[in-house]
């Protein structure tokens, strides 16, 4: 699971799951082939391509079809390219499911990738980390044993799957939830990530506001909270003490079909 390392420093009670290690590419092989083996500690690549990269990389990374990837970014009318990430697994390695605030072609080398994606909406049943949780942007449910107490909404998540191998590129909308998991036929598996800057706010902003736009609201809100606060954990009992009783649901009535407060 991805954490923000700036995040975790200020948090005493938080101890990430993963961590972060720099090794030269045959440390690395050599740790892939020995958890491939003993099942131990399981190590993921995730190299930025950026100019230390070896030049046979390089040169592989210029075979990338540009052609029909620019033109891509063009009709989609996309930001730039900020960057590409390399990843390079073992089956079995699980990316848990989160979104990022890029629009991003995944594009599958080698072996097998199982990707369930939900749409931003689904958050209602995703219950995503606090914005200043250094697991902003992931899901807190744990999808092999998920605690239907705490998040009882996760029943209803509804997703679409698919599996990419090499050659496929899957587009990965921004805010689009994704879980990704390295498949056990095909042994390692690399894929590479081109993130691109959303394309500008239309002028025109047009109502109902879609779930993507509501979404980025959400965010900025607790980001203003909290620096308005001063600290990040007056936001939950501020937000509390504005919705419940006035905006819960079980303030609310049906009127003609529609669900009301009380007091509207
Ligand atoms: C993965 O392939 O494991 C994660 C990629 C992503 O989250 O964009
Ligand atoms: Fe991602």
């Amino acid at each position: 699971m991805y954490f923000d390392e700036k995040k975790a420093k200020d948090r005493k009670y938080y101890t990430p799951c993963t961590t972060r290690m720099e090794v030269p590419f045959e440390e690395f092989v050599r740790r892939l082939e020995s958890s491939a083996k003993t099942e131990g500690k399981r190590v993921y690549l995730q190299q930025t391509l950026n100019d230390t990269v070896g030049k046979n990389i390089v040169a592989d990374f210029l075979q990338f079809n540009w052609d029909w990837i620019n033109k891509q970014q063009q009709k989609q009318n996309w930001g730039h390219l900020t960057s590409n990430l390399l990843l390079i697994g073992l089956a079995g390695n699980v990316t848990p499911v989160h979104y990022d605030e890029q629009q991003n072609f995944f594009a599958q080398v080698k072996g097998y990738k199982r990707c369930i994606l939900f749409a931003p909406e689904q958050i209602e049943c995703l219950y995503p980390y606090p914005v200043h949780h250094p697991c902003d942007r992931q899901s807190q449910v744990d999808f092999d044993n998920p605690d239907y107490n705490r998040f009882p909404k996760f029943r209803y998540a509804s997703g679409v799957e698919a599996v990419v191998g090499p050659g496929d590129v899957l587009y990965i909308p921004m805010y689009w939830w994704h879980h990704i998991e390295s498949l056990l036929e095909g042994g390692y598996t690399t894929s590479v990530n081109f993130w691109y800057k959303a394309g500008p706010t239309p002028r025109n902003i047009v109502y109902p506001l879609k779930p993507v736009q509501k979404m980025a609201i959400m965010r900025n809100i607790e980001k203003m909270l909290a620096e308005a606060l001063g600290d990040y954990r007056e936001v939950g009992p501020l937000m509390n003490t504005m919705i419940q009783g006035r905006y819960t649901l079980m303030d609310m009535t049906e009127v003609n079909g529609n669900k009301v407060l009380y007091t509207d």
